[in-house]
């Protein structure tokens, strides 16, 4: 090993361990049990992107939507479902805020690696989360018994018509898209909140709403289909 590689490695190390010491203590001072949940999987994944799963921009994205549902339709569900539910962020908030009363989450990803991960990050909720590896375009919808649908991925899936049509009429969705074409992994980006309404094609709409980044805007329907 040369001594850049030495450097660079004892860095590494250093900022995994110093990042786990921090959030030990935030999950301490806090007593929160979100933040205890993401302590577990930065000691147990090392490898998984929570840095970018839990930045501000993303966090700030979940609590808008988490806020429009609570304000949109209340805070009571038998079960939601998640596609495209990533590192489970969006689940262990719901599940933080004492407003809702979820009774279960079933978080989808069609990315085999996420699913151990998001099952850390929500283990204190265990028995009400599940997290599950399947490609949303493939599920048997009308057996789900979901109460709300969320796709807050629907710029990564390229055909989002074809998914929706998948949903039992006058299910109830909550989806988020954005105009942030340059990410290379967004095959399926919109203009404007109005490009996305006009590509969802909801059967009835209870919010619409954008919300401006620094990089990008975000978009958000809750409605049925
Ligand atoms: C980068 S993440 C989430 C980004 C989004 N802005 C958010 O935080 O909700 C997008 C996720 O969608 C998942 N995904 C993409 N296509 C999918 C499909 N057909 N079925 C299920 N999950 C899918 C990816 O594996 C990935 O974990």
């Amino acid at each position: 090993m040369t001594k850049t590689m030495q450097t660079e490695t004892a860095t590494t190390t250093d900022w995994h361990d110093s990042a786990f010491d921090v959030m030990r203590g935030v999950a301490a001072y806090t007593a929160s049990p979100l933040m205890r949940g993401l302590t577990q999987v930065i000691a147990r994944h090392p490898q998984a992107d929570v840095a970018i799963a839990f930045n501000h921009k993303q966090v700030g994205c979940k609590m808008w939507a988490r806020q429009s549902l609570f304000e949109t339709v209340g805070g009571k569900f038998k079960r939601i479902v998640v596609l495209g539910g990533w590192y489970g962020v969006l689940a262990a908030m719901f599940f933080d805020d004492s407003r809702f009363e979820i009774q279960a989450i079933d978080s989808y990803d069609i990315n085999p690696a996420v699913g151990a991960v998001a099952e850390t990050l929500n283990g204190v909720w265990q028995g009400r989360f599940r997290a599950l590896t399947a490609d949303m375009y493939t599920l048997p919808y009308h057996t789900l018994e979901a109460d709300l649908v969320i796709n807050t991925s629907c710029e990564h899936i390229a055909d989002l018509p074809a998914w929706l049509s998948l949903l039992p009429r006058g299910t109830r969705v909550l989806l988020q898209s954005n105009d942030y074409f340059s990410e290379p992994t967004h095959v399926n980006c919109v203009p404007s909140l109005e490009a996305f309404a006009e590509q969802a094609r909801l059967g009835t709409v209870e919010f619409s709403g954008s919300l401006p980044m620094k990089k990008y805007t975000r978009f958000m329907l809750i409605g049925t289909v």
